[in-house]
């Protein structure tokens, strides 16, 4: 199985158009050493010639154009992209699909009842497309243990419901329900080997956990450094935990619990927020995550399990 990493960053895409914190104000001035990265999505695919999309973020046009092998050119209108799979309904996730109104077939789209339901009422994207292209909805239970998605044949995938937090236009804002946010253990039938995926995930719970520990590779939520990340640089008021993001540093953090792992599971941080002082190649922060052997995802990155 192959996995592209289409965006790393979080919502805002980095830099972030109107941020001027020391991370996006340093990358547009060249003083620190740092790329940029668009916004959080992953191809996967078992033949490199279909491809199952995670995620549509809002710069899916050109993640398409520097990926070429989405492309594949096999009639005038064309698209390597078989199917889609949100992991929640958060707008950096979602807003792409409009991008996709002009594809051909229906658009084979996974993704769990309540997601559907707030890409229906509070930001009704499934409406607005339906004038342009049919949504052929395959509703991904949670009970469910493995299922195939038409794209990458020699994988298994398991959903995993997680603790995160719905958008603010939906009805469960802040009081999550299993469903809003997931997490996917991809497993290769050929080779037998795992890799689990998590760009939102607030809380270490035990079946998540469990996941972690079962896969040769987790590509996890990277969202910010600190808890007060946003508030300490004037940029929100919210905290990583209130949006759903477990901050990478400090006691219970995500360092912490990847150094639990064993020292063969490749680590990745994926869904790097713009603030996030890991941006910075050369930080003392970047430093330490080598020190503890985890990767920071960048755009373009590939991954073979
Ligand atoms: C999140 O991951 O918490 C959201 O995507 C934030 C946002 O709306 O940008
Ligand atoms: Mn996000
Ligand atoms: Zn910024």
């Amino acid at each position: 199985m192959k996995l592209k990493v289409l965006g790393s960053a979080a919502g805002g895409g980095y830099p972030q158009w109107n941020c001027n914190c020391p991370m996006c104000d340093g990358f547009r001035r060249g003083t620190i050493n740092a790329q940029a990265r668009t916004q959080s999505s992953i191809a996967i695919s078992s033949n490199s010639i279909d491809w199952v999309l995670f995620n549509t973020s809002p710069d899916i046009l050109t993640q398409i154009q520097q990926c070429g092998v989405l492309q594949p050119a096999r009639n005038l209108r064309d698209t390597g992209i078989a199917s889609v799979v949100l992991m929640d309904a958060q707008i950096d996730h979602t807003t792409g699909l409009l991008m996709l109104r002009e594809n051909k077939k229906p658009l084979r789209l996974f993704c769990t009842q309540p997601v559907r339901e707030d890409l229906s009422v509070g930001n009704p994207l499934f409406k607005v497309l339906s004038h342009y292209c049919d949504i052929n909805w395959q509703p991904i239970m949670l009970d469910e243990e493995e299922f195939d998605i038409e794209g990458a044949a020699d994988v298994a995938f398991k959903p995993l419901s997680l603790t995160s937090n719905a958008p603010p236009y939906s009805p469960h804002r802040d009081k999550p329900v299993p469903g809003d946010t997931l997490g996917m253990q991809m497993r290769d039938k050929k080779t037998g080997k795992t890799l689990f995926y998590a760009p939102g995930l607030g809380e270490m719970e035990p079946h998540v956990w469990e996941a972690m520990q079962s896969s040769d590779v987790v590509l996890v939520d990277g969202t910010m450094w600190t808890n007060d990340e946003m508030i300490s640089r004037g940029a929100s008021q919210k905290t990583a935990l209130a949006m759903g993001h477990l901050p990478q540093s400090g006691a219970g953090g995500m360092i912490e619990w990847l150094d639990k792992l064993p020292a063969s599971t490749r680590k990745v941080l994926i869904h790097i927020n713009n603030t996030n002082p890991i941006l910075n190649e050369d930080s003392p922060e970047r430093q330490q995550l080598t020190e503890h052997g985890i990767e920071v995802a960048m755009d373009g990155l590939e991954i073979e399990i």
